[in-house]
This record gives C-alpha cells, sequence and structure tokens, in this order.
C-alpha cells in the first residue's frame, strides 16, 4: 500500500527520502514522487514504476534542499500514471501534499473546489487536499490543514510541505503515520521501517492530530483545537533485523529466521509447565472468542479455532475481518474478539475491532508491529517479538501467530484448571530445534521444485489442524508464483476437485501423524490412480505414505497441535523456489501490498 515519508533537518532531503522510499518499497507500489523545498522554489519529480527509476532521473539529482516529502503510490482512484502519482499541488504550484487512505467525499468538494476556479491535474481523490488547503492558506499552514481536514470523510496519513514555510505538516486519521525525532531533524513516515536508520525515538500520531513539524520541535494538536502531550515511544528493532544480509530474498531470509523468532515468541512465557502470557483477569469471564483478521492471518485464526476449543474447551467463532465488520454480528455477553495481525495495520480488521467494541465485546490483539494501530486499539494484547516482515508473503509472522495461539489456548486451559498436556509442553520447548531440521530440507525442496515451476495448477490437501496449511501453502504459491493453487481439506476433494485431476495436476498432501492420518490415505490413493502427481510432507516413519509419491518431503515428527508450524515451513520453501525458479519478484510480487490499509 500507499507510503509517506517526510524529512525536515541539516541533511539533503532528497537523499533521506529516496531512501524512505526504498524501505517502503516492500509494502507495494507502482508509482512514486518527491518533492523539495529549495531556496523558497516547490520541485517535484514523479515517476511511473520503480524507485530506481525515480533516482536516475536528473531532474531529482539536482534536487537540494532541507524540507521535503515523498510518496509510494499503489493505485486506487486512477490508473499508476505520472498525473496521478503524489505529491500532488495547488494551482500555484506552492503546496504539496501526500496522502495515504480514501478520501469518499472527493467527488462533491472536487465539484465544489472547480466551481471556485481551481484546475486538477490528476483523477485522485488526494488532489482534491492540495486545494483544500490552497482555499484555506493566508499565511499559517496549520490552521489551513485544519480547516481542510475538517471537510473530509474517510481516512488520510498525510504530509504537508509549502514553499512559504519552515515546516511540515502531518495529520492522522485512519491510516498511521509515525514522526522520528532525532537531534536537529524529524523524519514523518508511514511506516517505522524508513525512519529507523535516523533514530529510534518515534512519536506515533493518533486519529485526528495534526503536527507542526520543525527540524527541532513537534507541537501536536486535535482536530477540534485541543492541545496533546505526545508519548515518545522507543524502537527495539534492529537496523541489521531490515536487511537481505547473505540471503537473495527478504522472503528466504524471513524463512531462515524462524527457529529465533519461534524461540522470541515462546520466551519468557513458558517455564517449566506454566504459561504467562496475559493477565488473568482479562480472560476469566470468556464464555465465547471470536478470532478474526485477514490472509494468511486468517488462516492463523483457523489453526486457533482447532487449539482453543481443543485444550481450553470455549467455542471459538472465525470470521474474515472484511466479512465481521458488516454482517451485523451478535455479540453477547463474555465474547471477547481476538484480531490477529502481523502490521497492526490491516483497515478491515481494525474495523472489525471497533465494531466489536461498539457492540460490547472486549477486544484482544496478537499482533507484530509495535505500537501499531491495532495493538493500541485493543483492551489487551499478545506480541509476536517476530521484527520486522519485509517479505510481502507472510512467513515468520505466521509461524508466530500460531505460538502465540498456543501460548494462549495453554493459557486459558491454565486459568480453567483444565489439564494441560504435557507432551505439547514438552514438544513447544523442542520447536526451534525443529524448525531448524525442516530447513535442512531447503536444497531438496528447491531440487523438487525444478520439475513444478511450469505448472499451471496446484491443489493442496491437509485434514483437521493441517487442513488450514494447506490453504496457506496454496496462498503461499499463488501468490509470489502466479500458479494458480488452491487449498482443500482432503475428504472435500471427493466433493468437486477430483474432478481437476489428472497427469498434470500436482497435488500437495500434508499428511504428518494425526487422529486422522490413516483417512488421508485414502484421498491420496484416489489421486495416484488418476494420474495425479503426489507431493507429500510426512514424518520419517510414515513409510506407508511413501509408495505413492512422486516426492516426499520429511518433516520432524511432533505433537499433532504443534505440526501446523513445522508443515508450513516446507511449504513456505516450496512456494519459494517455484517463484525463485521462475525468476519472479519474490519480495514484492505484482498487484499486492504488505500493508493494507484500505478496505
Ligand atoms: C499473505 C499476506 C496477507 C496478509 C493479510 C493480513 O502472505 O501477507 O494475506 O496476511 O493482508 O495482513 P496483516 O497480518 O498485516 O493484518
Amino acid at each position: 500500500m500507499c507510503g509517506i515519508i517526510g524529512y525536515i533537518g541539516e541533511r539533503n532531503a532528497r537523499e533521506v527520502i529516496l531512501e524512505g522510499l526504498k524501505k517502503l518499497e516492500y509494502r507495494g507500489y507502482d508509482s512514486a514522487g518527491i518533492s523539495i523545498i529549495s531556496k523558497n522554489s516547490l520541485k517535484t519529480v514523479k515517476k511511473v514504476g520503480r524507485i530506481k527509476e525515480l533516482e536516475k532521473d536528473k531532474k531529482v539529482k539536482d534536487l537540494f534542499g532541507k524540507i521535503g516529502i515523498g510518496h509510494t503510490r499503489w493505485a486506487t482512484h486512477g490508473k499508476p500514471s505520472e498525473k496521478n502519482s503524489h505529491p500532488h499541488l495547488d494551482c500555484k504550484k506552492k503546496i504539496a501534499i501526500v496522502h495515504n487512505g480514501i478520501i469518499e467525499n472527493y467527488q462533491s468538494l472536487k465539484k465544489l473546489l472547480i466551481s471556485e476556479k481551481h484546475k486538477f491535474n490528476s483523477d485522485t481523490d488526494s488532489e482534491i487536499i492540495s486545494h483544500l488547503i490552497e482555499k484555506f492558506y493566508e499565511d499559517n499552514l496549520e490552521e489551513a490543514v485544519i480547516k481542510a481536514l475538517r471537510l473530509l470523510e474517510g481516512t488520510f496519513g498525510l504530509a504537508v510541505i509549502s514553499k512559504d514555510k519552515e515546516e511540515v505538516i502531518a495529520a492522522k486519521r485512519g491510516s498511521p503515520l509515525v514522526i522520528g525525532i532525532g537531534k536537529n531533524e524529524k523524519i514523518i513516515s508511514s511506516d517505522v521501517a524508513a525512519v529507523l536508520k535516523y533514530t529510534d525515538k518515534v512519536i506515533y500520531l493518533k486519529d485526528d492530530e495534526v503536527a507542526v513539524v520543525h527540524k527541532k520541535t513537534v507541537l501536536i494538536r486535535k482536530i477540534n483545537g485541543q492541545k496533546v502531550d505526545p508519548k515518545i515511544h522507543k524502537i527495539k528493532w534492529d537496523i541489521k533485523s531490515m536487511e537481505k544480509g547473505r540471503f537473495k530474498h527478504f522472503m528466504l531470509k524471513e524463512i531462515f529466521e524462524q527457529p529465533e523468532t519461534i524461540r522470541n515468541a515462546l520466551r519468557g512465557r513458558l517455564s517449566r509447565s506454566k504459561i504467562k502470557i496475559l493477565d488473568e483477569k482479562n480472560v476469566r469471564d470468556i464464555k465465547r472468542i471470536i478470532l478474526t483478521a485477514c490472509g494468511t492471518s486468517w488462516h492463523s485464526a483457523l489453526i486457533g479455532k482447532y487449539l482453543i476449543e481443543r485444550i481450553a474447551k470455549i467455542p471459538v467463532e472465525v470470521d474474515y475481518a472484511s466479512e465481521f465488520r458488516y454482517r451485523k454480528p451478535l455479540i453477547l455477553e463474555g465474547d471477547l474478539l481476538v484480531a490477529i495481525s502481523q502490521s497492526g495495520e490491516t483497515a478491515d480488521t481494525l474495523a472489525a475491532i471497533r465494531e466489536a467494541k461498539k457492540l460490547g465485546a472486549s477486544t484482544m490483539g496478537i499482533v507484530n508491529v509495535v505500537g501499531s494501530t491495532i495493538s493500541r486499539e485493543v483492551d489487551f494484547g499478545i506480541y509476536l517479538h517476530a521484527g520486522p516482515e519485509t517479505g510481502v508473503a507472510s512467513t515468520k509472522a505466521f509461524t508466530s501467530q500460531v505460538t502465540a495461539l498456543l501460548l494462549f489456548s495453554l493459557f486459558l486451559a491454565q486459568t480453567r484448571s483444565i489439564r494441560i498436556p504435557c507432551k505439547t509442553i514438552s514438544e513447544l520447548k523442542k520447536l526451534p530445534k525443529k524448525v531448524k531440521d525442516v530447513l535442512k530440507n531447503s536444497k531438496k525442496i528447491r531440487e523438487i521444485s525444478k520439475s513444478f515451476k511450469d505448472s499451471k495448477n496446484f491443489l493442496y490437501f491437509g485434514r483437521g489442524i493441517n487442513f488450514p496449511v494447506a490453504l496457506e501453502g496454496a496462498l503461499k504459491l499463488k501468490e509470489i508464483s502466479y500458479i494458480h493453487a488452491e487449498g482443500y481439506p482432503a475428504a472435500e476433494m471427493k466433493h468437486g476437485p477430483i474432478a481437476l485431476i489428472d497427469k498434470e495436476m500436482p497435488v500437495v498432501f500434508v499428511a504428518t501423524k494425526s487422529e486422522l492420518s490413516k483417512k488421508i490415505v485414502s484421498n491420496i490413493e484416489e489421486v495416484k490412480s488418476r494420474g495425479g502427481r503426489i507431493i507429500i510432507i510426512t514424518n520419517p516413519k510414515n513409510k506407508e505414505l511413501k509408495k505413492f509419491a512422486e516426492y516426499v518431503i520429511e518433516v520432524p515428527s511432533t505433537d499433532e497441535a504443534i505440526s501446523p508450524i513445522i508443515n508450513v515451513i516446507a511449504l513456505q520453501l516450496l512456494a519459494y523456489h517455484i517463484a525463485d525458479l521462475k525468476n519472479l519478484d519474490v519480495d514484492k510480487p505484482r498487484n499486492l501490498a504488505k500493508s493494507v490499509t484500505v478496505e
């Protein structure tokens, strides 16, 4: 999704902004632009395509100034083009704005502004903001921005500069914005990743706050004029965790980080057989849990349902956040809504939390990004501590989510004096080591991938707690390799997907030891007899299955409750190697954004 960066300080703003835009690339974008104030003139350059192209442009190389803003755009209103990319200017080319979010009433405002002789250059909703500011601007930029914002319906993360002012105005409603606090410089961004190089101190703007940012000061007030005393947070992520290091792609690095990220999710939360993850009073009266999320995080919610119902005996519903928010859900006394999100900024998940709160549920977050909007809006929560996830396709966040959900299930059982399964605890302790062992399969999986890289379709089957793993394996493959892939519970095969099976069709079975593993054998036989190309993920001892498979990927045996974490890693590697062998841009797949901050 779109990214914002702004700078005011003593460095060359162009360099900070280009560097920041590169850090925002992973979020997905189709065009980018930059505006710099230089000797009372405002210069703007925009380009469709990669930041590299923008950087090479002679006009960009000539930019020099100490105040500026930049943007990566992910098209919503108006196709990707130079005129539609940000920054957007006013008629006199004095004011420049960059905007994330969607202005819902832009059409009526545009009509009004056109009737007042404003000339528009783009098809975007965002451009009305620069014209509205122009309409209200006399000599106080903050006042003009506030007057403009009062007319807007929708969401915004916004940075504004004017060529006659030594300040950047930042504002937010529903779209994240942080201000990095350096000594004689401030960096404004939609993503903490772009700030970390300069400072680890940040202010998270809250909804309807407007900041006047000078190189030495930040003054914040609410759109209603009320003064705000901002809190400065210290970010613990280290800058190295945001670099690829020896790996070809961030996705591969993040897959290989999983022994460590799972260890981090467990750290301090599992001592002997006691689980310490939340304050007991928050969960004592829960009667039902609603897990809500999008995409990969929704798959971890599906696994969470199996875990919580089985271990803690509490009924669980799982909802796509986008559906929950609009389906007029019934919230009952004792309901807890748990929102799961890597970024903590997903618009639908955030809206589901707000809806649940309105209806009287208590809310909890399972979130990776510290200080993100979701983490701040829920009543209480669990952080994943997986560090920054840069590859657009989520990997380490997913296994940390499942680890956190497992700890949460055990904790709920503990608070209800339900016996905690000893095998699960002892296997949890061995998990980081077993994850290392799965990763040893990477070379072998690359070899297997060679014979599937030109496949057009894939089917994934799993049962019980590994059915969501089949969904996740299919999602990973389609996202980064553009091969059509579907996941199903294996028993559903006969109810439709079996019609697709012929000798061209690769079929992946997640068939590690479980209560249902015997039942999956007949599905495998049915695929075999129709000539499908079978890949089986199973444990070393499971000899019986191997005779059916063209390829077998062996993963360590573990407790069934933990098996999704181990099994999915084999599927992450399969998706990664297939996409890499196809020479695709694994970290930035087409049309996808890392953090989906619009509906
Ligand atoms: C898939 C993927 C997406 C996200 C989804 C939710 O690899 O990354 O499906 O899982 O957009 O994002 P978060 O977890 O940030 O709320």
